[in-house]
Order: C-alpha cells, then sequence, then structure tokens
C-alpha cells in the first residue's frame, strides 16, 4: 500500500511538508497544492508557486505538482516548466469544487464538459511526462462516474486519484463510497490488461477509517491522507502499527514550523497567521487541553504564541492523539474561523 500527502492549498506548502516529512512517518509521496495555469504569456510561475516547488525546498521527498487548468496549451507550457526543475511526475486537479475554479469550467468544473475533456486529454497525454489525475466521482451526480472511468482509461494515465464525493457535495456527508465500488471495479477489470494505479481519498481520520475502506476495497494500491494527517500526524504510525510521535516529538516539530515560517515571511504577523491556520488542525490532537482558545488563538503575537505553546508541551500529560472530526470541511472559515 503507497500512502500520499494530500494537497490543501495554503496548508500543506512546502515548510509543513518537509517539517512533517523530518518529524513523522514520510509519505511515498507528497502532492503540491495547485498550480493555476496561466495563459501563454509571462511568468509561469508565481512567487509562491515558485517557492513551493523548488526542488531545495523539497529535498529528500517524493513531490507530485499539481496542475489546475481546462486549457491544454496552459498545461502543457507549464508541465514543461515543472519539467526544467526536473519533475518527470505531474497531477491534473480535476476535483477542485470552489465555485470561482468551477465556474471557470476547471477542477471539478471540467467533469461535465466531457467532449473538451477528452480533447484535453488527448492533447496533454502527448507530453513525454506521467501524468495523475486527482477528481471527484462528478460534477453533479454520483452516476457520472461510469462514463468518467471509461474516459479516463482510455488514457494511460499514471495513477487515479478519486476522492468519491461529486462537486455538489463540497465537504458535506460522507464519501460515496457507491461511486468509487463502481470506479473500483472498472479500473481492476481494466488492470487484468496491467495499467492504471488506484488511489482512494476521503475522510480517513483513524485507523478504523482505514481500515473499513480497505476491507470494502482490499485491491487499492494507494491512499491519499489529508485532514486526517493534518489533525494528528501520527496517524500513518498508527495505521502501520507503531505508536504515535511523543511529546518531544512535537515540540521540535512545532518549533521547526516557527522557524521557518518565521524566516521567510514578510511579517512577524503572516508567520503567526500560518501557525494558527495549522493549528486549527493540530488542535484535534491535543483533545485534553484547551490551549488553542484559550491560548494559540488569542496569541497578539509570536511571543505570546511561544508562551502559550511552551506552555501546553510542559503541561501535557499523555501523548498527544486524536482525530478531526468527521462532517466538517476544515475547522472553520477561509482561514479556520480565526
Ligand atoms: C483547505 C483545503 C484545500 C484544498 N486544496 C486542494 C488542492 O490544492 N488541490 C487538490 O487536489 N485538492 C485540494 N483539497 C482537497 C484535498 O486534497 C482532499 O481531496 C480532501 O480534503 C479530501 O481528503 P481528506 O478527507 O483526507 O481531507 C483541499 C481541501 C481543503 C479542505
Amino acid at each position: 500500500m503507497k500512502f500520499y500527502m494530500a494537497p490543501l492549498e495554503e496548508v500543506t506548502g512546502y515548510v509543513y511538508r518537509k517539517a512533517y516529512h523530518d518529524f513523522f512517518c514520510p509519505m511515498d509521496k507528497y502532492f503540491a497544492p495547485f498550480i493555476a495555469a496561466k495563459p501563454n504569456r509571462g511568468r509561469i510561475f508565481n512567487y509562491k508557486e515558485k517557492n513551493d516547488i523548488l526542488p531545495e525546498h523539497n529535498e529528500g521527498l517524493y513531490l507530485v505538482p499539481q496542475i489546475l487548468t481546462n486549457n491544454s496549451e496552459d498545461f502543457i507550457r507549464t508541465a514543461k516548466g515543472l519539467k526544467e526543475y526536473g519533475y518527470e511526475e505531474i497531477n491534473l486537479n480535476l476535483g477542485c469544487p470552489s465555485k470561482p475554479v468551477v465556474n471557470g469550467g476547471r477542477g471539478s468544473g471540467f467533469l461535465e464538459r466531457k467532449e473538451d475533456l477528452r480533447r484535453f486529454l488527448d492533447d496533454i497525454f502527448q507530453l513525454d511526462m506521467r501524468i495523475s489525475i486527482k477528481t471527484r466521482a462528478g460534477r453533479w451526480e454520483t452516476e457520472e462516474i461510469g462514463p468518467l472511468a471509461d474516459l479516463f482509461l482510455e488514457y494511460p494515465i499514471e495513477e487515479w486519484i478519486l476522492h468519491p464525493r461529486v462537486q455538489a457535495d463540497f465537504y458535506r456527508g460522507s464519501p460515496r463510497t457507491d461511486a468509487f465500488s463502481k470506479a473500483y471495479e472498472r479500473v481492476y477489470r481494466e488492470e487484468e490488461k496491467g495499467e492504471c494505479f488506484f488511489c482512494y481519498n476521503g475522510d480517513i481520520f483513524s485507523v478504523e477509517d482505514y481500515e473499513r475502506i480497505l476491507a470494502e476495497f482490499p485491491r487499492i494500491d494507494g491512499v491519499m491522507l489529508g485532514r486526517g494527517i493534518l489533525a494528528y500526524p501520527g496517524l500513518l504510525d498508527n495505521i502501520k502499527g507503531n505508536p504515535g510521535p511523543d511529546l518531544k516529538i512535537w515540540g521540535d516539530f512545532l518549533e521547526r514550523l516557527e522557524e521557518d515560517f518565521c524566516r521567510i515571511s514578510v511579517s512577524e504577523e503572516k508567520a503567526l497567521f500560518k501557525l494558527k491556520e495549522l493549528w486549527c488542525y493540530f488542535r484535534y490532537a491535543f483533545p485534553e487541553t484547551d490551549i488553542w482558545d484559550q491560548g494559540i488563538k488569542r496569541a497578539k503575537n509570536m511571543d505570546g504564541y511561544r508562551r502559550a505553546v511552551r506552555k501546553m508541551l510542559e503541561e501535557y500529560r499523555q501523548n498527544p492523539k486524536g482525530t478531526f472530526p468527521h462532517g466538517r470541511e476544515r475547522p472553520g472559515g477561509r482561514f479556520g474561523g480565526l
């Protein structure tokens, strides 16, 4: 079984990825949050995108950059730009459910435009690079998955990561395992011919969630972990039968994040903001304290933040452990409801 870190825009950037990789159970692959391909002029990457994929910021880990577009020329240009940085494998985002993206016919909004999508795939699979896709089960209805599977499996896809919700679900309810099941049957029927690597993604927040998916879909090749691993970075250790990280490791991990964000941010305020954004997830690993509400969330500056974290690490009496709650998209509004 392969384990992948999901891309979460504004959350799983290179600082977090590298710290996770150095301190916790390493993932087989890390998927970078999407790069929105730009029209055929000017710079291929903006400052933030470039920093995120620079090889020196991702040393020692296997990164798969992701592209969001419905224009094959823009995709190819961006992919070639990534190749110049040494990337041979790239991922196409066919899953993003956000309104502006979908209204522009990109992300999961591209899934309902089958003929355009076919032309797009015809073009991009001419590239001499490995291309994987990350998709939802459809735009409106899970019935869309059958024809989508037929379409995708016509191409030499490196791997197919399926998050079995439709765009209209956003993150509501539970993943539609019936839709995953249809794709699963189709992929492994096809695999008799030895093709696509198939990966499950969605709401794996505990070992029990993982085992349930594995019991239902024993032949899957990989699982991708997102909010679950953010909330509790010991999840992969636990899945592999090992104990999760102790407070000492947490302390070193948090110190690294603090140092790196302070070093790269234009102001202390920005660094604090990034750390709070991550703590919107980390708080679930510390269910026995109200340090998030009482200290970290309220911290007005880095000194306040450091004091709150230090206090928590000194006073917390057990190994951090917890789960992201089912039924929540993310821990609050755009920036965690801060
Ligand atoms: C805040 C946030 C940002 C996300 N950004 C991206 C992204 O850039 N690219 C992408 O393919 N998926 C993105 N996703 C979707 C996740 O990669 C993943 O598919 C989703 O969270 C379901 O997996 P999980 O239940 O393990 O979190 C994002 C999700 C969230 C909550």
